[in-house]
């Protein structure tokens, strides 16, 4: 029994001695078993620094980039919308090229054949999986429909049609729309455009 007493007077000290003392004000450095993330190897914003040729520690950004966030600009280009209004624009407003409809049919191969189909006639592969009701761009309302709000379409999605403004940059789907729009162009030619020498061909 005096054992006893003495180990837990004992035990009783020791724990005061350690944890009593927590929060207590010092000058002395405290005993620190985990630093954590105390100190690191860092440089302090607005501090002079040798590493970068300029000296300082806060680099200006790269020309042309944006903030996480950072709002549009209310050009028809970025929001398919007449600048100020919600009007959409009519005609895309890049500036049509070879280039431009290259790039379209091989980013609508990517992201739109699946589901819309080579042709845009609604009938992609998914369709066969369970995709229903997917848009046929032939329809005379989509043929009639502006750049402005397929744009608008493309980044936000539609009804049952997800959206892909996170997956394909503004450039590329004004691209897509480019060449949805000679897609659609495909079934709709006349007479008037067969070239003169093919027309007596075809008119026999
Ligand atoms: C996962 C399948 C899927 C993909 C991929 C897809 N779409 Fe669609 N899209 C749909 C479906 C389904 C609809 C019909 C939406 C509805 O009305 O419910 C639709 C509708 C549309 C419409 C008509 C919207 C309206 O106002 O009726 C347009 C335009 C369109 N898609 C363009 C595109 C373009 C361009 C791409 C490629 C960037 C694309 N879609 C990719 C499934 C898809």
């Amino acid at each position: 029994m005096r054992y006893f007493l003495t180990l837990y007077i004992l035990a009783i000290v020791a724990f005061v001695g350690v944890a009593g003392f927590r929060g207590g004000l010092s000058r002395k450095p405290p005993i620190e078993v985990f630093p954590d993330m105390d100190r690191q190897m860092k440089l302090r914003p607005q501090e002079a620094n040798r590493f970068f040729g300029n000296h300082r520690s806060s680099q200006l950004h790269v020309d042309g980039t944006i903030a996480r966030g950072a709002p549009y600009k209310d050009i028809p280009v970025n929001t398919g919308r007449q600048s100020g209004s919600t009007n959409w624009v009519e005609v895309n407003p890049v500036p049509f090229s070879e280039a431009l409809m290259e790039r379209g049919r091989q980013r609508y191969d990517i992201y739109c054949q699946p589901c819309h189909g080579a042709a845009g006639d609604g009938k992609g592969i998914t369709t066969k999986y369970g995709m229903i009701a997917v848009a046929n761009f032939h329809d005379p309302r989509l043929v009639s429909m502006t750049d402005g709000e397929i744009f608008n379409t493309i980044t936000h999605g539609k009804n049952l049609m997800g959206p892909y403004g996170a997956n394909i940059k503004i450039h590329d789907r004004w691209a897509i729309i480019a060449y949805l729009r000679a897609l659609q162009r495909s079934r709709l030619s006349t007479m008037e455009d067969v070239p003169e020498p093919q027309k007596a061909a075809l008119q026999q």
